[in-house]
């Protein structure tokens, strides 16, 4: 594959579109779009812009839910990317709905169809954004995303992309019904060697 360098001060390769929700200090709930988060087990970390009402309260509260919405939901994405919590209730103005965490004080997103209470264990600071490393201490699930085991339908998933330039960015969609079992591409005894 023939490569050449880029210039430009963003590359995103394609990051999960989430809702971070949380209650202000008047016990007011809240949400901001963010594209920055990673989870290994049941760490979350997240990336956030210094300066942000969500991070701000985030940082008082040291709770908040990851909620990961679908297709259905693009205008309230919006509304959540390019508004200000210090300035507005994003929920009243994107009409989606706060319903109470089971463990933390968070709200959850009824229309997400993934939740996750988050509960903050680290804070780093690094140049101009903050890193806050969480525990998930309970995660909710649509039951239509589960098969009659309780297990995933990973082919049914629609979890939207962020991905870009600094020139531009965009949403990317995932294909349906479409997806390949861990190890499934390598031969059996390949396989033994990676258990
Ligand atoms: C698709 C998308 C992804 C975003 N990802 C992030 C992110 O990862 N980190 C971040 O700090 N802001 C991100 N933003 C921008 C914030 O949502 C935006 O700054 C928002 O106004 C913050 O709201 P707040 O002040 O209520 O916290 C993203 C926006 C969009 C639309």
């Amino acid at each position: 594959m023939e490569k050449t360098t880029l210039e430009t001060s963003k590359l995103y390769y394609g990051f999960p579109v989430i809702l971070v929700s949380y209650y202000d200090l008047n016990g007011q709930p809240n949400l901001a779009t963010m594209s920055s988060s990673f989870s290994l087990g049941n760490m979350i970390c997240l990336g956030f812009g210094r300066g942000g009402h969500a991070v701000q309260t985030i940082r008082a509260t040291l709770q908040f839910s990851v909620n990961v919405p679908d297709r259905s939901l693009m205008q309230a994405i919006e509304i959540g990317g390019f508004t200000k919590g210090s300035e507005i209730n994003k929920f009243e103005m994107s009409g989606l709905t706060p319903t109470p965490g089971i463990t933390l004080q968070v709200p959850l997103i009824a229309e997400c169809p993934f939740s996750l209470e988050c509960s903050v264990q680290d804070i780093f600071e690094h140049g101009s954004y903050v890193i806050v490393v969480a525990e998930v201490v309970q995660r909710h699930v649509a039951t239509c995303l589960l098969d009659s085991s309780m297990r995933l339908k990973n082919e049914v998933l629609d979890t939207i992309l962020f991905a870009g330039d600094v020139h531009a960015r965009s949403y990317r969609y995932l294909e349906q019904d479409k997806s390949d079992l861990l190890g499934s591409f390598l031969p059996e005894q390949g396989r033994e060697i990676w258990k």
